[in-house]
């Protein structure tokens, strides 16, 4: 099974992936066609779904261990989750059909590009040599495991402590799923 940070990195070169496409463009501005409107919508729920779960997967199991491992865990912990949080506000609020959307697109595009240099410049390496072979491939898998029962939207009100996630996770995770099949997203 792939180590923690083969797991989070497969997430974060996707996220950039969906991110670089999206700041591409067409826009509506920039005369996409109602077909690619269609798909930049369908991009941004994408974008949505999958930065909500990695987020959230994160908070429950990945910032734990770094608080517990790294001397300086508490502070690059909350740095990052209060990032996290920044970010679930923006995305939150991002409607393809809303006249402030590649506005708060742009935003959340600067925001998640800094907040992923910042796990991987200034937390993987400290973290890569405080943790055993053994514990970095357990935590990949709870996290791989995790994807499938991870909310879908990003619930910025819901207090990003693990113990507060692994309460309201399955709920809430329940509720996005039955959201996202009478709303077709997701598809
Ligand atoms: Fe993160
Ligand atoms: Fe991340």
């Amino acid at each position: 099974m792939a180590d923690v940070f083969t797991v989070l990195s497969q997430d974060h070169q996707e996220v950039k992936r969906m991110l670089a496409e999206l700041e591409k463009g067409p826009s509506r501005v920039t005369g996409a066609s109602e077909d690619q409107l269609a798909l930049r919508k369908k991009m941004t729920q994408q974008l949505i779904i999958e930065e909500s779960k990695h987020e959230a997967l994160e908070e429950m199991y990945f910032w734990p261990v770094v608080r517990d491992h790294l001397p300086d865990g508490d502070t690059l912990a909350d740095q990052a989750t209060g990032q996290e949080q920044e970010a679930k506000e923006v995305l939150a609020k991002l409607d393809a059909g809303d006249a402030e959307f590649e506005k708060l697109l742009g935003t959340f595009i600067g925001t998640a590009r800094e907040h992923i240099g910042f796990e991987e410049t200034a937390v993987w390496p400290g973290l890569r040599t405080a943790l055993n072979t053994e514990r970095a491939a357990e935590l990949g898998t709870q996290i791989a495991e995790g994807k499938k029962t991870a909310p879908t939207r990003p619930h910025p009100h819901t207090p990003p402590s693990p113990a507060a996630l692994k309460a309201a996770g399955p709920v809430a995770a329940a509720a996005d799923k039955a959201r996202d099949a009478v709303t077709g997203r997701g598809d």
